[in-house]
């Protein structure tokens, strides 16, 4: 059965596409059939898995706006286990036209569910801000991780990100959509404060919190710019290992 897992966050910088995008290269490399979908405008996945996005002829804009629009028509094979939709800028148009319109909310969620292909994971990148395109993912999805840097705003975009889930519950047709996790990023393993985020965050939210905790590490901004994933360019690196761990609790259900 596929697990279709958006990673959102309101706040922006929190490490969203870097969780999709390592979390993605580990499942695959695990043997797992994965597929990325880039819903932000900004397009930072699409980025750094190589493409440009103002040259995407077709990109997950159609997906939103076009029902009839199947996946084979715009997913990328990266690799055997891999695939991406690629973003594109004009996804901050398709947010536009989706409110201005009315549109329907429901389909992505319809041709993810409705596609012949078979995936065991898909993860969806969303933009910062709780828009509509955020709002596309969650609907679509079956669960949702919530990266969280570990500073003093930190729970504001964890709450925000919960009251969505419960309206998307209650009033979107998506009923059993699931916080499946926190997930601590940015952790300066020397900073006292940041443990007393973290011993926070875990008190607040208790067992909604990955038990795994992503570090600050200069090599993942480094990664992307040499066309790699930091657990392909640093594979023993402790962020490496920490999204490998991070995979192997997604793994457990
Ligand atoms: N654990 C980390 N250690 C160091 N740098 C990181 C880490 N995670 C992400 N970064 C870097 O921080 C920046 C923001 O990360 P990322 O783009 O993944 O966040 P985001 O939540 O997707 O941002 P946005 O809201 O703009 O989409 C990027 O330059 C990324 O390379
Ligand atoms: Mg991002």
């Amino acid at each position: 059965m596929t697990r279709i897992i958006a990673v959102a966050n309101q706040k922006g910088g929190v490490g969203k596409t870097t969780t999709v995008l390592n979390l993605g290269h580990v499942l695959a490399n695990a043997g797992k059939r994965v597929l990325m979908i880039d819903l932000d405008p900004q397009a930072s996945l699409t980025m750094w898995m190589g493409s440009d996005p103002y040259r995407v002829e077709r990109s997950s804009y159609s997906l939103l706006m076009y029902p009839e629009m199947s996946l084979s028509r715009v997913l990328r094979p990266q690799n055997s286990f891999l695939a991406l939709i690629p973003g594109s800028v004009d996804l901050a148009a398709a947010a536009i036209r989706m409110v201005q319109e009315q549109y329907p909310l429901n389909h992505l969620r319809t041709v993810l569910r409705e596609s012949r292909f078979t995936f065991d994971f898909v993860l969806i990148d969303t933009p910062p801000g709780l828009n509509v395109l955020t709002v596309a993912a969650l609907v679509a999805a079956d669960e949702v991780i919530v990266p969280v840097q570990c500073n003093h705003a930190a729970m504001l975009g964890v709450r925000a990100v919960q009251d969505m889930i419960r309206r998307i519950q209650t009033g979107m047709g998506n009923p059993d959509l699931n916080l499946r996790g926190v997930l601590p990023t940015f952790f300066d393993t020397e900073s006292a404060y940041g443990a007393r985020v973290l011993d926070e965050i875990r008190l607040l939210i208790a067992g909604q919190v990955f038990k795994t905790v992503i570090p600050y590490d200069v090599q993942v901004a480094d990664a992307p710019h040499l066309g790699k994933t930091v657990v392909d360019y640093a594979p023993q690196s402790s962020v490496a290992r920490a999204y490998r761990d991070a995979a192997d609790e997604v793994l457990a259900g």
